[in-house]
């Protein structure tokens, strides 16, 4: 395979049209087999697809276009000269998804392990460039060793040109990366700045430095898997969006997160025709929630109730499991779905829901997807862990999250609405359009038997039966503002509605704020907490 572009070279007696075109064919045959056939095979024996394959999933049948077939590095260090494969290790251009314009680069590790070049990046950056100028998501398929070692700072720059092409799209065009292989050192950053990322199990892994590093530095000992595989950034770092059994999966939910969002931020969200073909009431929702208010149950029940038919796609799924967040259909149109679990630490706010549940409304609000909230929350984890860890700074993150967001956004309380987490949740205050709440919703500062020991503290300490007043003055305070009546007197909540009229009334009232228009006021850009 060495040199193998210039074997091809047309002898000068070769002028005809039919021997030029013989010439064609063989470059593109020798660019097709990219490292060549040993190579292709070690990459399938080790459980993966090649770059090619792995488009010919992704796009529509046929729909590839192929940029930069012919290019090669310009390296000439290490013998490098002698070593020219044809693509240099991407595979980069445009095609459909479902009929819809995305333009991609597939990284080939039979080519110098997929590393980047100079010229490899150059491929990348200028189908970046045309995903920009043409406003259509770009996606990126990642198999790479990273900087090709022989080309040294020209490879890293490389990965600069692109870094900023990612930060220059973000929220402008979606912008997803599948991870198929190795992405390690500053490769990770491509990735981490794009929209979702979806990574394979046992097969990709995901790191700033790898394990004989660590071991170097902290004597930790530990696997590639166990320190950067999907399994790690999907429970533990969240740093990826999934957690695919294999790149077929990975595959499929980057075409299915397509189908949810537009193809820039000029676009409204996509919608799928719906028929109203019976009743949109759903009176399996008057009994879902449990007698007892500290009980749990599983938040998605609802969302699966009150959207179209399996129309949810869970993002996030294995970490911050306390709250939820996706994409859904009602009525046949886009909408993004942030809910408190109340399944899961009782649906407490934390660092980790928190910094989630913000990215994914910034994500919405980026691409005109209206927000549902499902509100059940006892407010924001207590404890030194999350205190020395930023609990302030993190849940402000979705405070700002959503206060910046303009795109509709409803909230409904089914159950608890507590402390500072009422307010973050999608409150009225912070911007929020329309806000239900079922009956059994509470709104308070705080718990009953809390907020009793506080404000009645003299009065409990004076009792003969302490417990019996204590008891006493938090039925008062439960009464008083454990229902949803208090905030509806002021208008802080827009409706009480009973559970089985929840789709009906959601269905209406995005619809009815179809036409939305909010501006945020003039600014460079804001200053979230980071
Ligand atoms: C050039 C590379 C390469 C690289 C792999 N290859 N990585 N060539 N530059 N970075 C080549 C190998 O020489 C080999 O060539 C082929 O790719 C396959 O590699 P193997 O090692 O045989 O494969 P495998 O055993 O699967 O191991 C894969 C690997 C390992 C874990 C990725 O190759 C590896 O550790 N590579 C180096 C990773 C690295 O340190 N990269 C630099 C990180 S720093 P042949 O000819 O035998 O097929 C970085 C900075 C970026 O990326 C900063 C951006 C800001």
């Amino acid at each position: 395979m060495k040199n193998s572009s210039t074997v091809l070279e047309i002898k000068p007696t070769d002028t005809t049209m039919n021997s030029k075109i013989t010439l064609l064919e063989q470059k593109q045959a020798e660019a097709l087999l990219g490292g060549g056939q040993k190579r292709i095979d070690a990459q399938h024996k080790k459980g993966k697809l090649t770059a090619r394959e792995r488009l010919h999933f992704l796009l529509d049948e046929g729909s590839f276009e192929e940029i930069g077939m012919m290019v090669t590095h310009r390296s000439k260090d290490f013998g490098l000269e002698n070593e020219l494969y044809l693509g240099d290790g991407v595979v980069t251009g445009y095609g459909t998804i479902h009929g819809r314009l995305v333009y991609v680069f597939s990284q080939d590790f039979t080519v110098f392990g997929g590393s980047l070049s100079e010229t490899h990046a150059e491929k990348i950056c200028k189908v970046m460039d045309l995903a920009m100028k043409n406003g259509a998501p770009f996606i990126g398929l990642n198999d790479s060793g990273g900087a090709r070692i022989q080309e040294g700072v020209v490879s890293l720059g490389g990965y600069a040109d692109i870094f900023y092409r990612n930060v220059r799209a973000s929220g402008v065009i979606p912008q997803l990366s599948g991870i198929m292989g190795p992405c390690a050192g500053g490769a990770v950053y491509s990735p981490a700045m794009t929209d979702f990322i979806l990574m394979v199990e046992n097969t990709s892994y995901m790191f700033v430095t790898g394990p004989n590093v660590v071991k170097t530095v902290t004597h930790e000992e530990v696997t590639s898997e166990e320190l950067g595989g999907a399994m790690t950034h999907a429970t533990k770092s969240g740093v990826t969006h999934f957690a695919c059994a294999n790149e077929i999966e990975a595959i499929t939910n980057i075409k299915q997160i397509l189908s949810y969002v537009p193809q820039n931020c000029e676009e409204d969200a996509p919608s799928v025709p719906y028929e109203n073909t019976g009743s949109e009431s759903r009176p399996e929702l008057n009994t879902i929630i449990p007698e007892n208010a500290n009980q749990p149950y599983d938040i998605r029940e609802v969302i699966e109730k009150v959207i179209d038919d399996n129309s949810f796609l869970e993002i996030h799924k294995l970490f911050a499991e306390n709250i939820v967040v996706g994409f859904a259909r009602l009525a046949g149109r886009s909408i993004g779905i942030v809910a408190n679990q109340p399944a899961v630490l009782a649906g407490v706010l934390d660092i980790h829901s928190s910094t989630k549940a913000a990215r994914f409304v910034r994500f919405c609000d980026c691409f005109n997807i209206p927000l549902l909230v499902f509100e059940d929350v006892p407010g924001f984890l207590p404890g030194t862990d999350q205190e020395w860890n930023a609990i302030i700074t993190n849940g402000a993150k979705l405070l700002y999250a959503f206060s910046e967001a303009t795109v509709p956004r409803i909230t409904v309380i089914t159950r608890k609405a507590y402390g500072g987490a009422y307010d973050v949740m999608n409150s009225k205050h912070i911007g929020a359009d329309m806000n239900f709440a079922w009956p059994i919703a509470e709104i308070a500062v705080m718990g009953a038997k809390g907020a009793a020991e506080i404000i009645f503290k003299g009065e409990i300490s004076a009792a003969a039966n302490k417990d019996e007043k204590w008891k006493e003055k938090e039925t008062e305070y439960q009464t008083m503002f454990a229902n949803p009546y208090r905030a509806a007197e002021r208008g802080f909540i827009d409706e009480v509605i009973k559970p089985e009229q929840t789709r009906e009334k959601l269905i209406r009232a995005f619809k009815m704020l179809e036409n939305k228009v909010d501006k945020l006021p003039k600014k460079k850009h804001g200053n979230i907490p980071l």
